[in-house]
């Protein structure tokens, strides 16, 4: 299939579907994929069987691939799995949290379980000494006084000890309805309570104590229950930086998959605040203000990231984007082709792919107007 799409300065594109075809990864990957892709939601997210596509179908065994905006490290995890050496970057401390537990999962669940009863019994002796008084008020309405007395400590001793895979375990079941989650009831994917649905009056048992440690071990068995085995000599490395400012050693790396952030369409941080807050982020507004918010903007963070890591990425090989379509003023704005232009202008790189794929209405998050109805992969690659 082919046809042309015009760019924003007159630019002429030929789409074409050579390696890629969207019924691939199209459906729910949910009951196959490995559960720890499942630890804590992620707003933005790109579908597990999406990202080994994208891996399988242009990088090798053991080469090393870079995603300069890893979220909650998809790309990550599914390299490891495929076999692949990884790198990933993100800013927002929630990302980084993600990125690692998954990178470095405990051995076995056994251990992990082991583990987490050990963190669970010390701060329980150390409840006492933390100062609840400095929690602020809108954390408070979420959750019963002991409730978050609980999480309180725990989630300072895990933070202490830098335990990524405890933590993200217990950042997952940080709020939701459901009886295994330890707020009162609220959505899940971003923090809303949800007392006009669920009055304290007629759900009483819904604003009751609840307990950390049952809820938390049943969460890791859930994440165990399909644990990937990586080979252990593959490397994985973890940047908390700007991705303008990411510099790697040249020709070190064999591929780049990554979905940046488009304009304004995801509040990445925002989304995230009461989780940001059990990781020690006060001030998590600081981190969405890195994420672009108009077309300007969006080229220039493209454009110096594409600039930076063009030395470090090897001869012929890949660079992947997923991007979408943001609606402005009542304007759909095509973040993909604003990147075909970047790598044009940067004449070092040929287009091969530049696939539509359409965003299904349920894994759209809110912010109507904005909201991304299309999927867009460009697939670059690097001539010199
Ligand atoms: C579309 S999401 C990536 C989602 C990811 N592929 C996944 O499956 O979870 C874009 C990510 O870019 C990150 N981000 C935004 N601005 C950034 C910047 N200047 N440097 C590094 N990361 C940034 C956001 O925190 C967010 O996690």
């Amino acid at each position: 299939m082919m046809m042309e799409i015009k760019g924003e300065a007159g630019t002429t594109i030929n789409y074409t579907s050579l390696k890629l075809r969207p019924v691939d990864w199209s459906g729910s990957c949910l009951a196959m994929e490995s559960t720890l892709h499942q630890i804590s939601p992620y707003i933005g997210k790109i579908k597990s069987t999406f990202a080994e596509k994208l891996i399988t179908t242009y990088t090798k065994p053991r080469d090393t691939i870079l995603d300069p905006f890893a979220g909650s490290g998809t790309v990550a995890l599914e390299s490891l799995i495929a076999g692949r050496q990884v790198i990933a970057n993100d800013i927002n401390p929630y990302a980084i949290t993600l990125i690692k537990a998954k990178m470095f999962p405990p051995n076995s669940l056994e251990e992990a379980i082991k583990s987490a009863k050990d963190y669970i019994s010390l701060s329980k002796k150390q409840r006492g000494e933390i100062d609840f008084e400095e929690v602020p008020d809108w954390i408070k309405k979420f959750y019963h006084q002991d409730t978050l007395k609980e999480i309180n400590s725990l989630s300072q001793l895990l933070r202490e000890n830098n335990e990524d895979f405890l933590m993200a375990c217990l950042l997952g079941i940080l709020h939701h309805q459901r009886p295994g989650f330890l707020s009162y009831p609220a959505s899940h994917l971003v923090p809303y309570l949800r007392t006009k649905k669920y009055p304290p009056e007629e759900y009483p048992e819904m604003y009751s104590y609840r307990d950390v440690e049952p809820r938390l071990l049943k969460k890791i068995q859930r994440v165990y229950r399909r644990i990937p085995i990586f080979d252990g000599s593959l490397n994985r490395i973890c940047f908390q930086k700007d991705a303008e400012k990411l510099v790697l050693p040249e020709n070190s790396i064999d591929a780049i998959i990554s979905s940046p952030p488009y304009m304004n369409a995801l509040d990445y941080a925002r989304d995230n605040r009461l989780r940001l807050w059990f990781l020690g982020e006060k001030d998590y507004e600081k981190y969405d203000t890195k994420s672009p918010r108009n077309i300007e903007d969006f080229k220039i963070l493209m454009k110096n990231v594409m600039k930076n890591l063009y030395p470090a990425l090897k001869i012929n090989s890949y660079c992947v984007f997923v991007l979408g379509d943001v609606n402005k003023s009542k304007k759909s704005i095509n973040t993909a082709l604003a990147v075909i232009e970047i790598a044009n202008s940067m004449g070092s790189f040929d287009c091969e792919e530049f696939i539509r794929d359409e965003v299904p209405t349920f894994r759209r998050a809110r912010k109507e107007g904005a909201c991304t109805k299309n999927e867009w992969i460009i697939v670059l690659r690097k001539v010199g």
